[in-house]
Order: structure tokens, then sequence, then C-alpha cells
């Protein structure tokens, strides 16, 4: 059985875990940013790289600190390596590479995006593949065909906006302040969800893809009329979002193959109303849906340690001279 120590610094969430391949999560240590960007209403890059920078070798410490563990213990060390906020990947990997140098262990680069793919499987030992897996995040609105480890087929995708992004923006329009998306969903559990007509951009379109853009604007301009009551915004917003997004899905759903398993992942996966959206769809169409635990759906240390473990069992190690990726698709 291999341990894996995993780091993620790729946004605002600074994150050491260490999981055993057997499923175990031996320690989660975590640290949000949020308090260090609530006063610019987003993540500001160079405060999150400085930021990661403070705080990941100190979260190393608690992980191991928490699993009773030196380094001597771990077999490999994973590292997000993008895609994600330069600055912020880089500590992460130059962290975990320093650590594999030192101790002459492998290191595993690891797609942040993959690290949300494959984090269901970390808690659900009967989620095999293929499954079908909604991807929604701050950066990336995706449904994917999961065939295996490393192995992905892209079906759709935001032509504009990521749902998350949406998400955070309409906060942002709305006073509610950072980070949006729970906020969001907190006022539109007071609000009346057919109170304000917003678009469903792309919803019936004869193609795959997602738009989030028009909905932003909409909410602005509904905004300033002065008409309608924020947690009334905000509740329209969440149920356009849903909308769209069950549009989407059965648009793609209708035209392949059926896949056994609805999985859906990314920070966007906390929210109740699309998770509730999902899970009746699923059961529609004869799908079990899968959904991480709360925790496990924002960034967090757990699931670069779980791709890692995934990866290591693959066989697949990378080199010290692996380049931190800004952009980078599955
Ligand atoms: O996966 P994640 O932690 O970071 C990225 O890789 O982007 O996702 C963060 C995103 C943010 O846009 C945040 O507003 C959104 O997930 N989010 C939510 C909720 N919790 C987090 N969106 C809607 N409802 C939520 N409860
Ligand atoms: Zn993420």
């Amino acid at each position: 059985m291999a341990i894996i120590l995993g780091l993620e610094s790729s946004c605002d969430e600074t994150a050491a875990a260490i999981v055993r391949s057997d499923r175990t999560i031996l320690a989660h240590a975590l640290a949000g940013q949020e308090d260090h960007h609530r006063a610019f209403g987003g993540v500001v890059p160079e405060i999150a790289a400085r930021a990661h920078a403070e705080l990941m070798t100190p979260l190393v410490q608690a992980a191991l600190a928490d699993a009773g563990m030196t380094l001597d213990d771990i077999d490999a060390i994973a590292a997000t390596a993008g895609p994600g906020l330069i600055g912020g990947v880089m500590v992460g990997l130059v962290t975990a590479k320093a650590l594999a140098m030192a101790t002459d262990k492998p290191l595993i680069a690891v797609n942040h995006l993959e690290g949300h793919a494959l984090s269901p499987r970390l808690v659900d030992a009967d989620l095999a593949f293929p499954y079908l897996l909604l991807l929604v995040s701050g950066g990336h609105c995706q449904l994917l065909r999961v065939n295996g480890v490393g192995d992905y087929n892209r079906l759709a995708t935001t032509i504009d906006d990521a749902v998350g992004e949406a998400f955070d923006k309409t906060a942002k329009i709305l006073g509610l302040g950072f980070p949006g998306g729970p906020a969001v969903e907190r006022a539109a559990a007071n609000g009346e969800a057919g109170a304000v007509p917003l678009p469903r951009p792309l919803k019936g379109a004869d193609e795959p893809h997602f738009s989030f853009a028009g909905l932003k604007s909409a909410v602005l301009r509904a905004h300033e009329t002065g008409q309608y009551r924020v947690e009334d915004i905000a509740a329209s917003f969440q149920q356009a979002v849903v909308d769209c997004l069950l549009d989407r899905l059965r648009y793609s759903v209708d035209r392949m193959e059926s896949l056994p398993a609805l999985v859906v992942a990314g920070g966007v996966a906390a929210n109740g109303a699309i998770r509730t959206m999902l899970a009746d769809f699923a059961t529609a169409r004869g799908m079990r849906f899968v959904a991480p635990p709360l925790w496990l759906c924002t960034d967090n240390g757990a699931m670069i340690a779980w791709a890692g473990a995934e990866r290591f069992a693959a066989g697949l190690i990378d080199g010290l001279d692996f380049v931190a990726r800004p952009r980078w698709p599955l």
C-alpha cells in the first residue's frame, strides 16, 4: 500500500494532505486565504502566491504531525502542477520537487482538474470507470467521460465564464461578499426563484456547450433597476444556472451511450440546488449519482494526494524538470 503526500496551491486554498492507497485519509491540513482577498472582492494572484509561500511548509509539517509520520513514511510526493494561478502553482510544485529531491522519493505532477475528477473515487470504492463527470468550479465548467486515470473525453465546456465565476460575479454585483458561491446560495434560500426574469443561455441549442456570461450581465441589469430584492435575484440566478446545467446535461446524455454513474466534482458541486437537480436527473436516467462530501468538493490537498495515489499505482511518475502549467486541459 502506498502513502502519498499531496500539495494544492493553484487558487486561494493552501493545502497538504496524506492519503493511503486503500482510501484512508491520514491527514488533511488546509488554510483558506479569504481574509487576504476579501477587500479586493476576488483572488489577487500575487497576494495568493505570497500566502501560499508562507503557508505551505507549515501545512506540510502539520499534516505529517497529524498523521504521526515523518517524510520517511511517505512513498511519493504529489502536487498540483496546473492549471491555475501560476505563482501559486509554482509554490506547491517547487515545494514538492524540493521534498522529492531531499528524500529521493518520486514526484507526481497532478493536473488540478484530474484531482477534482478522481476525488469521488477517494470516498466511493464502488465508483468504477467509466463515468460521466460534471466538473463545475471557479475556473471550469466541463462535461467529461472519465475512462480511466489520465484518460478523459471532454464532451462539453463553457464558451465564456465558468459556472463558479458566474456565482462569484453575481455575488459581487449583489454585494454579497467573497467567496461568492456560498454567499449566493445562502441569499437564495430566502428568495423567490421565479421573481426575476433571467435568460437561460444556450438552452435548447443544438450543441453541447455551456454559457454563463449573458446570465451574469442580466443579473447586473436586473440589480440596476432597483426593482428586485437581492435574495430574489440570487434565487432566480441560481435557478437559471440549474436550468442551464440540466438542459446541457440532457443534450449530451441523450446523444451518448449510457454510463452507470453521474458524478459531480469541483467547488460548485457544494451547491445544494445543483446537487438535488443532478441527483434527480441521474435517478430518472437510471444512473447512480455520486457527489463527494462538501469539504472534498472545494479545493483541498486530499484530492491531489488521491490523484497522486491513482497515478502512482498506474506507474505514472514525473521528472524534477516538470514545468508548472498555467493552462492544462485534461
Ligand atoms: O474547485 P474550487 O474550490 O476552485 C477552483 O478550482 O476553481 O471552486 C471554487 C468555486 C468558486 O467559484 C466558488 O464560488 C464556488 O466554487 N462555490 C460555490 C459554492 N461553494 C463554492 N458555488 C455555488 N454554490 C456553493 N455552495
Ligand atoms: Zn478546483
